[in-house]
């Protein structure tokens, strides 16, 4: 009955809650909230004074009584009261812009591989506090690849690679189910702590996290070939307390990244060892597609394809795929629905 009922409202969503951003899409209107998974707190009304990208520029200028977090770490729940905050400002701005009085929207929220029962449990509640009427569950690279158009319902071997902020996930997808993956439980953020670490280090020159993930987006490349670009960064001197300005190579941030990179390399490499042989050949011909945002770090794509002697292609869009393929099943409920996860068992009774 409830696919009846979900076929006629018109405002239902589909929501990537993501560790660094947060996507909302609504049906029939498509992509149309893109922020920041950030929250400022009046610490004394627990009110809420801004979210997203309001949010974000009050990061490291707040007076005491304002607290500026992300609610979402590793791709889960950190704190329940704040995301359901903002999952709520979310849809409430949605139904502000709708201009109508609409039912409590359904909601398809995207969450990663590995999670316990515990912290499914926590997303269904947030959403449904937040002004949900049903939330389903997805798992966040199941979403990727359908967003990315690959043909997760057949027989064949679809490998995603889905680089988030504060998750990794590798996963082999073949008729309609996760086949084989690893789950990671860092990703792109840890990245910025490696710069902000190797500049300390190489400098002795504290940099902010903006600032060492505008290094990594504008000089990452981890398939460097010939000179190098540089760039001048701005942090503060260890020693003298002051602000100073450094020059910083793209081969000194490769430097500073790689070793992560290797790591995901060989977590690939793994998931394919553990994946049944006809799915791997067919993993070989087609290829492995990247999305998240870290997908967009400068020559992955050519270093995985190189050491895994795979073909490697970046998905259009990448930062949009989980949300985009959450629309997708909106859009087609009847014949995707079977790859929704079952709600989580209710842990009170
Ligand atoms: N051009 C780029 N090069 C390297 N990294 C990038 C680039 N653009 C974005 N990123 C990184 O992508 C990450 C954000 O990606 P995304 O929005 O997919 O993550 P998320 O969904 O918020 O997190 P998660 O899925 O782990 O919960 C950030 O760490 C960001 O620095
Ligand atoms: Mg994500």
């Amino acid at each position: 009955m409830f696919k009846k009922l979900f076929r006629q409202l018109s405002k239902d969503m589909g929501i990537d809650l993501g560790t660094t951003n947060t996507l909302v899409y609504v049906k029939d209107k498509g992509l149309i909230i893109n922020e920041p998974s950030i929250v400022a707190l009046n610490n004394r009304t627990d009110q809420i004074l801004a979210v997203g990208e309001e949010a974000q520029r009050m990061i490291g200028k707040a007076p005491a009584y304002i607290s500026v977090t992300r609610p979402i770490i590793a791709g889960i729940i950190s704190d329940f009261e704040v995301t359901e905050k903002m999952i709520k400002h979310f849809i409430d701005r949605v139904h502000r812009e709708s201009n109508s009085l609409l039912p409590r929207p359904r909601v398809i929220i995207g969450i990663p591989l590995d999670v316990t029962e515990v912290e499914r449990k926590a997303v269904e509640d947030a959403t449904m506090g937040a002004g949900g009427s049903e939330v389903y569950l997805v798992e966040q690279p199941m979403a990727a690849a359908i967003g990315a158009r690959m043909p997760i319902q057949e027989p064949i071997g679809n490998m995603i690679v889905q680089l988030g902020g504060g998750t990794t996930e590798v996963a082999v997808i073949s008729l309609g189910g996760i086949v084989t993956f690893t789950s990671l439980k860092h990703g792109g953020l840890k990245l910025d702590q490696n710069i902000i670490q190797y500049i300390r280090e190489n400098f002795n020159l504290l940099l902010g996290e903006r600032t060492a993930e505008d290094v990594k987006k504008n000089l990452g490349n981890v398939f460097l070939e010939g000179a190098s670009k540089e760039q001048k960064v701005r942090g503060r001197d260890l020693y003298t307390g002051l602000p100073r300005e450094v020059d910083v190579s793209a081969a000194q941030i490769k430097e500073a990244i790689i070793g992560d990179i290797r790591e995901l390399i060989e977590h690939i490499r793994d998931t394919l060892e553990k994946t049944p042989p006809e799915l791997v050949a067919e993993i070989y011909q087609k290829g492995i597609i990247l999305s998240g945002g870290g997908a967009l770090l400068g020559g992955l794509d050519k270093l995985i394809a190189k050491e895994l002697k795979i073909p490697v292609k970046v998905t259009d869009d990448p930062l949009t795929s989980v949300v985009r393929g959450t629309g997708l099943i909106m859009e087609d409920f009847d014949n995707l629905k079977d790859i929704l996860l079952p709600p989580a068992g209710d842990m009170i009774n």
